[in-house]
């Protein structure tokens, strides 16, 4: 039962999976949280591994970057290995007053994609995240005083240079973070009926040209997870 893009076998995926942009931090994290780690996708060099953490049973696997990539693995998990959460944990482009490091917990995803228009009719849908799966997150932020901004965030086709005024317009609209796959992953959590969230670790500042270094982005993004597998323990 392999798709075109996983070659993973029936069982080998958990119902919950983490879903990072780069396969190298898919392998990263399975090997700092999880126990018994078990690799199950190597196609397209796209990692994936299994295992558990403090019991709860957990995969992730790399995305790949931009919507349509991510749009095929989400749609691959949920439709043949029968995937029932997905959490993106990746990074962002911070707009506005956020600081290099802070968390996003996107609530909603804005986008100059024309992906969710194509399985909508051509209509816009308002790409949402799942409200269980935020609660949890927010809640479990608030009890370990993990300090996370909920709002919208905007997905965007275009990292080297789109609009030049595009920041402008998402302050506008109290947005605080730039990525580029979220408004997707939200439009086939909604299509296909599962869970969907993403968390994004602040890794550059789209205003001010500023980015983190790689020891603070290493230590940033292992307490995003952090969070994100403890929120999700039954
Ligand atoms: N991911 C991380 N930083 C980003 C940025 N500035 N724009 C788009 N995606 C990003």
């Amino acid at each position: 039962m392999s798709t075109p893009h996983l070659d993973a076998r029936p069982g080998d995926i958990a119902d919950t999976v983490l879903l990072p942009g780069d396969p190298l931090r898919a392998r990263h994290i399975a090997h700092e949280f999880l126990d018994g780690v078990v690799e199950v996708n190597t196609r397209r060099n796209m990692l994936g591994y299994s295992g558990h953490y403090r019991g709860m049973r957990v995969s992730v696997i790399g995305s790949g970057m931009g919507i349509p990539s991510c749009a095929i693995y989400a749609t691959e998990l949920a439709r043949v290995f029968g995937v029932r959460r997905i959490v993106r944990v990746g990074t962002c482009g911070g707009v506005g007053d956020v600081a290099l490091g802070d968390l996003l917990l996107a609530q909603a995803a804005s986008t100059d994609s024309n992906f969710n228009r194509l399985q909508f009719g051509g209509h816009d849908l308002a790409a949402c995240a799942d409200f269980g799966l935020m609660r949890a997150i927010a809640d479990t932020a608030s009890t370990q005083g993990i300090g996370l901004r909920i709002g919208g965030v905007f997905s965007t086709d275009c990292f080297h240079g789109g609009d030049p005024e595009l920041a402008a317009r998402l302050l506008q609209h109290h947005i605080h973070g730039i990525e580029m796959e979220s408004a997707g992953l939200y439009g086939v959590a909604m299509r296909e009926g599962f869970r969907a969230v993403s968390v994004l670790t602040v890794s550059d500042h789209v205003q001010r040209g500023t980015h983190m270094p790689a020891v603070q982005r290493e230590q940033g993004l292992s307490r995003m997870t952090a969070l994100v597998l403890d929120s999700l323990l039954p």
